[in-house]
């Protein structure tokens, strides 16, 4: 009762989710199954598009993860077994985990001016994101916040950026092409804190652009509607279901080989490159700004992986990316093991991402796309306690590739 009073409460809280109730996940199960070969694939593409299943994007290509409502569990079973395929139920109610992470999450709704005392002891909303960024930089001498875009909702895509000289090489990292990876967005908001605070000492060396929320109508929708939203929220043409995924959407072998162009599909490439005004944000920050390194944060997996995506090939310098990362991946310290490999032999082959178009096009010759960790098999739904050790070492992680890139090309 008391979780329904607080439902309504933040329902009615923010204009633009008036009418809007969190989707209800009871009794969801989640499965990890071993979908080695392309036909069980096949087999299991009969639920896809069904409104109460998914297919959760997964870390390693041999263990796929699936939502699956009551209602479909039986038959999901069925078919599971009638086709041998290995399987585990790693959560036996989603829905109790989405909820415990929202109950923690409305007792740490933080009014901005708490903010400056915020502790990343909770994830923060959007507005939360730009409040806090803008408390930290008062007083600042190089950090700035700046504006690369704005959503198909209209809300403003916003950038930290650290700069004393033109000059100076730049780094730009991002987080949140897929708004459902909360832990992506605030390991950015973590890393943008730490780099603000120690400007005086980076600045002199480069410049870096930071943009913690690159899909703020998705996110903003995964916290007040859907907990699973992966896309954008564009409206689509000839469909109902909404949103494009937007590390799909770039121009480079943009939906090649795909069979996932339809409307309702988890990883629609949307109708043509660069449909969608987040994606564009991205291309014209990355081709004004040159930078020497692009860094995209994920969730989850644990895998630091770079180019490419659409090929298993390697991109021409790869043993220096490997070898930075592995470096990198072992100043983990909160127990996380990485794996690190190109992004089609560890994760799996997919097209039109922003890491193969940033090498490929922009011509970024130091580019990766980082699967930060998952924990106890919640995937998205990370427990708050959590928070704080994941962004400080991702934090750590970062630090390390930056200044081990840094040692490499620019001194
Ligand atoms: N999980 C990410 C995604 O599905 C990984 C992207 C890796 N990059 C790539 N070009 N395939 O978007
Ligand atoms: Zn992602």
């Amino acid at each position: 009762m008391w979780l329904l009073i607080q439902l309504l409460f933040v329902t009615f809280l923010s204009s633009d989710t008036i009418g809007q109730v969190l989707k209800d996940y009871d009794g969801y199960k989640l499965y990890k199954a071993d979908l080695k070969s392309s036909d069980k694939r096949e087999i299991l593409k009969k639920f896809e598009g069904a409104e109460d299943f998914a297919a959760l994007i997964s870390s390693d290509h041999n263990d796929s993860h699936f939502l699956v409502s009551p209602r479909l569990q039986k038959e999901f079973g069925k078919i599971l077994l009638k086709n041998k395929i290995n399987s585990t139920i790693i959560n036996e109610n989603v829905g109790e985990s989405v909820l415990q992470e929202y109950e923690q999450r409305m007792k740490a709704v933080t009014r901005s001016f708490e903010l400056t005392k915020y502790d990343f002891g909770h994830f923060p909303r959007y507005y939360e994101i730009i409040e806090y960024m803008k408390i930290l930089v008062q007083n600042r001498r190089y950090s700035q916040i700046i504006e690369i875009g704005t959503s198909s909702k209209n809300k403003v895509i916003y950038a930290m950026k650290i700069e004393k000289s033109s000059k100076n090489p730049v780094f730009i990292l991002d987080a949140g092409f897929h708004a459902r990876e909360w832990a992506a967005h605030v390991a950015a908001l973590y890393i943008i804190k730490k780099l603000v605070h120690y400007e005086e000492k980076y600045a002199d060396m480069m410049t870096f652009i930071i943009i913690p929320c690159v899909n703020p109508d998705g996110y903003e929708y995964s916290h007040t509607t859907d907990r699973f939203w992966r896309k954008t929220r564009s409206d689509n043409k000839r469909s109902s279901c909404k949103g494009v995924d937007l590390n799909r959407n770039f121009d480079t072998h943009w939906k090649e080989i795909s069979n996932e162009n339809r409307e309702c599909a988890e990883t629609y490439p949307g109708p043509k490159p660069f449909s969608e005004p987040e994606s564009i944000a991205l291309r014209d920050t990355i081709l004004m700004y040159q930078p020497y390194a692009y860094i995209t944060l994920h969730s989850f997996g644990s895998l630091i992986m770079y180019p490419w995506g659409f090929t298993k090939d390697l991109p021409k310098n790869w043993q220096v990316l490997h070898q930075i990362a592995l470096k990198a991946a072992q100043s983990a310290n909160n127990g996380t093991n990485y794996t690190v490999g190109s992004s089609a032999r560890v994760l799996y082959i997919a097209f039109g991402g922003s890491d193969d178009w940033a090498m490929e096009k922009a011509g970024v010759p130091i580019v990766y796309t980082v699967e930060l960790p998952e924990f106890n098999g919640k995937l998205f739904v990370m427990p708050q306690e959590e928070i704080r050790p994941m962004v400080r070492e991702t934090y750590k992680i970062l630090k390390h590739m930056i200044f081990n890139i840094y040692d490499e090309y620019m001194q």
